[in-house]
């Protein structure tokens, strides 16, 4: 995460994606342009860096402009005036290729087109490094597009958030604020699962259990994964240390989506301190802890029900099904207690239909979000 002023940013394109557009757009250049003697009008500031790029790779002769545009109050009727600031000779019936950062609302394009119109070039063509479609309002062709982008605002590459971020050599967009981040609990045989699939889809979470990313990172022999399997290998438990850096690394590594579901994570008050710590410096934070409540004994119904046909020997007998609900309850009652002094405790009656549960967690979630 970066900060800019007041505001946070994820990384969102990465320097070897910003690659592939610049190659994209220098071998359409190359072609169209081959012995064309084309004039480069980088647009200033944010075109600086794409425009480099380009511009080493044109293979033929070029002429080489840095232009900034610049309006100013007309006399009289004529209201307002765009003009190249930094024109160093004139482009009558030269070949043009304007080269901008980005193309947003395409009001920059309109007046360049206006003003290119008016020197009499022979030809021009747009080149850009990002374009947002969902936003550009005009019919005037983009030529050279590096990519395509969703109506984010993003910095970095050449492109500043007030002044500053030119110099990041990947892009990052600005943070949704508005992230939510849940804290599933539940004992054995809640239904947090079943809980989560739901909520995931409507809210647009992700979905992150512990257990499922650690088996993921053994399975496929990451740094992390292996030093955790040396502990379980040992028969002694994960520090939290660990834990933490493997969720880091899954948080960071889904730019996208409103928020996550943390599903057997935190476990002690020292990885909800840790989570906290880190969400915080993610620019977001835990919302809630919601925690799904079923009586003991419809747990134990539940689990022995499912014991009939999930083969989990766990699930087979009564007595281990008991220990597991208690050992649950010891071990999250102090999380509860960490959550409810902050406020952030949501207890959900887990008993009813799959449909009418799901229909008290919206509740509770809309309350948040
Ligand atoms: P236009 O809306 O196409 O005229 O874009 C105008 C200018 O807005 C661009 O040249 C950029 O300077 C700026 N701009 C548009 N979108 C972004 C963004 O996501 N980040 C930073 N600057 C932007
Ligand atoms: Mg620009």
């Amino acid at each position: 995460m970066v900060q800019l002023h007041d505001l946070k940013f994820t990384p969102f394109i990465s320097e070897a994606e910003i690659n592939v557009g610049i190659e994209k757009v220098a071998a359409q250049i190359n072609a169209d342009f081959e012995n064309k003697t084309p004039v480069f009008l980088g647009v200033l500031n944010g075109a600086f860096l794409f425009a480099a790029e380009v511009i080493k790779r044109f293979k033929g002769d070029c002429e080489v402009n840095f232009v900034k545009l610049s309006s100013y109050e007309g006399t009289g009727t004529t209201g307002k005036v765009e003009s190249l600031m930094g024109l160093t000779s004139s482009l009558k019936g030269r070949n043009v290729v304007v080269i901008e950062d980005i193309v947003d609302t395409g009001n920059t394009l309109e007046s360049l087109d206006r003003i290119l119109k008016s020197e009499e070039v022979n030809l021009y063509k747009i080149a850009t490094l990002f374009y947002k479609p969902a936003s550009y309002k005009k019919s005037l062709p983009i030529d050279y597009v590096g990519m395509e982008i969703p109506n984010d605002f993003i910095v970095g590459y050449g492109l500043d958030y007030d002044g500053l971020g030119r110099n990041l050599t990947q892009v990052y967009k600005l943070k949704n604020s508005k992230m939510t981040n849940i804290v599933l609990f539940g004992p054995p045989g809640a239904g947090k699962g079943t809980q989560a699939a739901v909520l995931k889809d409507h809210y647009n979470l992700k979905h992150i259990s512990t257990g499922d990313v650690f088996r993921y990172n053994i399975k496929n022999e990451t740094e992390l994964g292996k030093l955790a399997k040396a502990y379980m290998d040992k028969g002694q438990l994960v520090p939290d240390s660990i834990t933490i850096d493997m969720l880091k690394a899954e948080v960071r590594q889904s730019t996208e989506g409103n928020g996550f579901i943390f599903d057997g994570f935190p476990r002690t008050v020292a990885q909800a301190e840790a989570l906290e710590e880190f969400l915080q410096e993610e620019g977001t934070q835990v919302n809630a802890m919601i925690a799904l409540e079923v009586d003991d004994e419809i747990l134990v119904e539940r689990l022995l029900e499912r014991g009939k046909t999930s083969g989990r020997p766990d699930d087979a007998n009564e007595l281990v099904i008991r220990k597991r609900i208690k050992v649950y309850y010891e071990e999250t009652a102090i999380l509860k207690q960490f959550y409810l002094k902050q406020d952030k405790y949501f207890g959900i009656n887990g008993v009813g239909s799959i449909q009418e549960i799901t229909a008290r967690l919206k509740e509770a979630i809309d309350q948040l979000v």
